[in-house]
């Protein structure tokens, strides 16, 4: 408890341009949540180099994503927004963890197990030790809830365990985190493959929208969004493309499925496709002029990445005190 309020964290992997599914699907629903909890949300740049990262790449991709944050209406003053990298804690605290995560464990990862079949050359113990990263993150500010998607439930269930276990030996050292389910958050699809879900990994570019696409882009990226045979408008899960459209439309304006379902009644694929590119386009307007903005104040951001690595910094240090201390670290003379 901070300030009276439960703790909150999340954090996001700065590879790969954002698209409207990580929007839809989490940041905008982050926007309120500071009301409720103290919240950290974290650039988790040291997650990115477990696969070949371009430095100068992640570095400016990094940085994008800090402001995305920000343009996306996370107010810093009032969530600590700040890059992993620079609170030494993270990886101090995982190597603790690591010590107490089984191989076995480890071995059970379905996203491991999906990535080294990926990235077959480049197997290292990085990318078999993320999840205890991961962990670290999660515990290091005593979360007691953490919003994710469903492709990281195992490992939200693995923080679980270790920080259970680490409690059962050294007493109550951890907040044990729970997931954290918001409001219904849509699932957004690829517009080219509605069957798969929008990725900023993947290869085909016109199956995503990214949040910094200019609105013709947008525009042409929805005219040419695979729609399914039929020409009714309704929500089914045999129409699995209009469906997506509709979900889009429906988060984006902040109406109802059945709103949308109504609204576009008796008009053709076409424009009802055009509307819903306009609604993005104005949906995302607000973050991309702020965007912008943000991209014009360095001196404004540098004060925010300062501000607020020192602010996780304390809270964590906090913790790793505790657990150095608990598992036998001499103390410190200060
Ligand atoms: N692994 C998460 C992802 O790829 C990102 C992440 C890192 C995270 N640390 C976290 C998410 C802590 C929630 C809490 O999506």
């Amino acid at each position: 408890m901070l300030d009276g309020k439960k703790t909150l964290f999340s954090g996001m992997q700065a590879t790969g341009n954002l698209t409207l599914g990580n929007y839809l699907g989490a940041l905008k629903n982050w926007v309120t949540l500071n009301e409720e909890y103290q919240c950290f949300f974290s650039v988790v740049d040291m997650h990115s180099i477990t696969v070949r990262q371009d430095p100068a790449e992640l570095r400016k991709r990094a940085r994008q994503l800090l402001m995305i944050y920000i343009a996306a209406g996370l107010d810093p003053e009032k969530n600590c927004i700040y890059y992993q990298s620079h609170v030494s804690g993270h990886a101090e605290l995982s190597w603790i963890l690591s010590c107490f995560t089984y191989m076995g464990e480890l071995n059970r990862m379905t996203q491991f197990k999906d990535k080294a079949a990926k990235h077959a050359d480049n197997i290292n113990a990085g990318l078999f030790t993320y999840p205890v990263l991961m962990a670290a993150d999660i515990l290091l500010y005593q979360a007691d809830v953490v919003p994710v998607g469903n492709d990281q439930r195992q490992h939200l269930e693995l923080t679980r365990d270790i920080a259970i276990r680490f409690n059962n030996i050294y007493g109550d050292v951890f907040t044990i985190p729970e997931a954290y389910y918001g409001k219904h958050a849509a699932r957004i699809m690829s517009l080219q493959d509605p069957s798969k879900k929008m990725s900023k990994s993947d290869e085909n570019p016109n199956g995503s929208i990214y949040l910094l696409d200019d609105p013709d882009t947008i525009m042409r990226k929805f005219k040419r969004a695979v729609t399914d045979s039929g020409k009714e408008i309704i929500y089914s899960e045999d129409k699995p493309g209009i469906r997506n459209l509709l979900d889009i439309y429906a988060s984006m304006t902040g109406c109802s499925v059945e709103d949308a379902v109504k609204e576009f009644d008796g008009k053709g694929y076409g424009d009802f496709k055009m509307a819903v590119g306009e609604a993005v386009v104005e949906g995302l307007r607000p973050l991309q002029e702020r965007y912008v903005q943000l991209s014009k104040d360095k001196a404004y951001i540098d004060q925010i990445i300062k501000e607020n690595s020192e602010k996780a910094g304390y809270f964590a240090s906090k913790t790793l005190r505790k657990v150095q201390k608990k598992v036998g670290f001499p103390v410190k003379v200060r």
